[in-house]
């Protein structure tokens, strides 16, 4: 039976709200009359986890401080003396939700445009409960604006063993008229230092999660995107906040890391104060997004994931993955088939007995699942390339004359799974969709509907829309019941929006397109709970956690070049856990950067999250096939440490000509290193010393070296401590370009 304990605000001293003094009102002018505000007695809320806190402190008129965000404290009681000292020009004190009203003129989390025309708000604390359902505390405070019968719900929900916080807010027009919100993000958060170093990523198609590193200076840096779909090309909405100090470090020091799970245009603002102060502002982008809210009406922010890390970057990953694994990803506790993707290997050309070779090949190799890419569907426009077709999901059975189920059950004959891939939100112009609805398209009155990728976006917003692309999953599904993964892709942004089924509320369009795609979504996985579906979005372009409640993994990047990998695959590691970045080994010349990198080289990159290839396998040689075969066996071996580990950065690409890293499990007895040599390094420079981290001291561990037939490294087969290891560690002989090297530890 689940206990849940309600620890009502039992500290909690608030004055009567009600009756008379609430009523209570102060005669300003002969014009106007004051609303009075209760005095809230002071009030800490402590929100904390195993080794983390917050410390939220209400007083005065209700306004609620953040005090502390940091390591977990014997007594939050404490800082019920605390005097922020910040003057009262901006505000009284650092606000936990800061709006536009009051005396704050700095980034408000909330603003609110009344009927009225008049914008103030000023949130008051009201009450709040704390409850405890297994590994999860939850916090909920009620705030008020007198005036204006706005309530504010903040909700925090603390995961005691991953220090893990989600914060969102329940925004409810309590008035009697219709509100509009003009920004309503899901948290702030106020911190307290002199120095903030922030890292963020940034990109475009083929490069994204490049890492970007600076010292924050005064005044506003912002982190955003409007691009609707593929929120995240360009930039995520994840960060990490290096406290006090200039330099990146993966072990040392105080690190806050945040994630917003919200699948469109985000906003994360970071204000550098005079008051020795940042505030960070996270949510959904308020750009062309006024978002109306009838009498009694409710809005519900994303979620926004922090943590805390006293230990630098390294653990603050280890939080969200951990996090993420648990609760944070669909199927994330779950280990991934290996596979053979259609894409790369035989794009839009291929008849069944093409396919049927393929997953031939695939058994052969040891692979597990075979996925058919683009180019399965469509007769009147027949897929043959990306102009057209988009939309007529019906199979070419001039290309697949026996059916998806054929192909389907082969695969099951042969062991594999089977997967498909479908674009449902787009469509071509040149498809039967397109000419059947063209109301459906994302358009506006009078303009051209730009393309990208030959194809136009369908309105999301519009629940025939909804229930048309949910339709298009489902029927896939029908096409053969040996289907096993689906890949959802999506490959365009949006631009000149508009939606004719919103008419005048265009300014619904960006929130509710995304709200429009969890319904799906959700749909989905009621009915199909154990398929596993990708999120592709060509590459890294949906790669965040409000997506990632639904989906079991991301494609990482459409750019498959291993020594391309190194910085996407490191950037993504920041805030994603392994399991869920896809990473396949691709032919050479590679198709997006012409380069040739050796195939051990592409699998000890791939090999490091969850594997694949897209490829044509009959076009490798015998002994390449015998190393895939080689790589493929061992990574069955090792690959739940991938999935369920515990990942430790030991070199950044950023930093060295080398990248490394490591899995460790979480009893800390087997363990699998990954190093890579990103440049030439002259033999008289000398090669790196990888130091290892994560072991156990006391533990002895077996050495053996991965994906070779013979290895060179004199450590191989040799049995060395956890202490050697760490302190120590491995001095490869890696010089050149595109030298790697996989390590399996087992402890004895
Ligand atoms: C996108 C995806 C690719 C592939 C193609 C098919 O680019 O990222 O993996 O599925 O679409 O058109």
């Amino acid at each position: 039976m689940k206990k849940v304990l309600i620890l009502v605000a039992a500290a909690l001293a608030v004055l009567p709200l009600g009756g008379a003094s609430r009523k209570k009102a102060v005669k300003a002018s002969k014009e106007q009359t004051v609303v009075a505000v209760p005095t809230v007695e002071k009030t800490v809320i402590p929100i904390s986890t195993d080794n983390t806190q917050m410390v939220l402190v209400a007083f005065g008129k209700g306004i609620l401080h953040t005090y502390h965000y940091g390591a977990k404290l014997t007594d939050p009681g404490e800082y019920a003396n605390f005097n922020s000292r910040m003057g009262s020009n901006n505000g009284d004190g650092p606000m936990t939700y800061p709006t536009q009203g009051g005396k704050y003129v700095s980034e408000p989390a909330l603003s609110v445009k009344y009927a009225d025309g008049y914008r103030n708000t000023e949130l008051c604390y009201v009450s709040h409960t704390q409850s405890v359902r297994g590994n999860v505390v939850k916090t909920e405070i009620q705030m008020k604006d007198y005036v204006t019968g706005l309530q504010v719900k903040l909700v925090y929900d603390a995961y005691q063993k991953e220090d893990v916080i989600l914060a969102h807010t329940e925004i409810t027009n309590g008035g009697k008229v219709p509100v509009e919100l003009e920004n309503y993000a899901s948290s702030s958060l106020f911190l307290r230092g002199d120095k903030f170093l922030l890292t963020h990523t940034y990109g475009d198609w083929g490069a994204e999660m490049q890492v970007d590193r600076e010292v924050l200076t005064h005044n506003m840096k912002v982190v955003e995107t409007k691009r609707g779909t593929q929120a995240t090309q360009w930039n995520n909405p994840a960060f990490m906040v290096s406290m006090d100090t200039d330099c990146f470090s993966e072990t040392e020091g105080e690190v806050i890391a945040g994630a917003l799970c919200w699948s469109g245009n985000f906003r994360l603002s970071f204000e550098k104060g005079v008051s020795h102060n940042l505030n960070i502002v996270a949510g959904i982008n308020p750009y062309s997004s006024e978002y109306p809210l009838g009498a009694g009406e409710t809005f519900v922010t994303p979620e926004m994931v922090w943590t805390f890390s006293a230990e630098g970057a390294g653990r603050a990953s280890r939080n969200i993955h951990s996090w993420a694994r648990h609760y944070g990803v669909y199927g994330g506790d779950q280990i991934k088939p290996a596979l053979l993707n259609s894409w790369e290997g035989a794009y839009f050309t291929f008849t069944t007995e093409t396919l049927l070779r393929m997953i031939d090949d695939a058994a052969s190799m040891g692979l597990e699942m075979f996925v058919l890419d683009d180019g399965w569907f469509a007769m009147d426009y027949p897929r043959d390339n990306d102009r057209q077709g988009l939309g007529d999901w019906e199979v070419n059975t001039r290309k697949l004359p026996e059916g998806i189920d054929y192909v389907a059950k082969y695969a099951h004959g042969k062991g594999l799974k089977f997967g498909i891939w479908i674009e449902p939100e787009m469509v071509n112009p040149k498809s039967n969709l397109a000419q059947a609805h063209p109301d459906w398209v994302v358009r506006s009155p009078g303009r051209e509907i730009y393309q990208h990728r030959n194809q136009w976006i369908l309105d999301l917003t519009n629940p025939e829309v909804q229930d048309f692309v949910f339709s298009i999953f489902d029927n896939t599904m029908q096409l053969s019941k040996d289907i096993d993964y689906i890949k959802f892709d999506s490959n365009r942004a949006i631009n000149n929006f508009g939606s004719d089924f919103l008419g005048k509320d265009q300014s619904r369009f960006y929130v509710d397109y995304v709200q429009g795609l969890y319904k799906v979504m959700q749909r989905v996985r009621e009915k199909y709970p154990d398929t596993i579906v990708q999120c592709c979005s060509s590459g890294g372009s949906r790669v965040d956690y409000g997506s990632l409640r639904y989906f079991d993994e991301f494609w990482t990047s459409d750019d498959t070049d291993a020594m391309e990998r190194v910085k996407i695959q490191y950037g993504t590691s920041l805030f994603y856990p392994a399991c869920t970045m896809a990473s396949h080994v691709s032919a050479v010349p590679n198709h997006q950067t012409g380069n040739v990198t050796p195939l051990k080289f592409r699998f000890d990159i791939a090999c490091a999250g969850r594997l694949g290839m897209e490829l044509q396998p009959k076009n490798l040689s015998a002994e390449e096939k015998a190393l895939a075969d080689r790589c493929i066996s061992s990574y069955k071996v090792w690959r739940d440490l991938v999935f369920q580990g515990d990942l430790y950065r030991i070199s950044s690409p950023y930093e060295s000509d080398y990248y490394a890293l490591m899995y460790v499990s979480e009893d800390k007895s087997r363990a699998v290193v990954f190093t890579y040599s990103t440049n030439y390094l002259n033999r008289a420079i000398g090669t790196k010393t990888f130091r290892l981290r994560g072991l156990d001291p006391q533990k002895k561990y077996k050495v053996s070296e991965q994906n070779v037939d013979t290895s060179v490294f004199s450590a191989n087969g040799k049995s060395l401590s956890g202490s050697y290891l760490m302190n120590g560690g491995f001095n490869l002989n890696l010089f050149k370009t595109f030298q790697s090297a996989v390590f399996y530890l087992e402890a004895e």
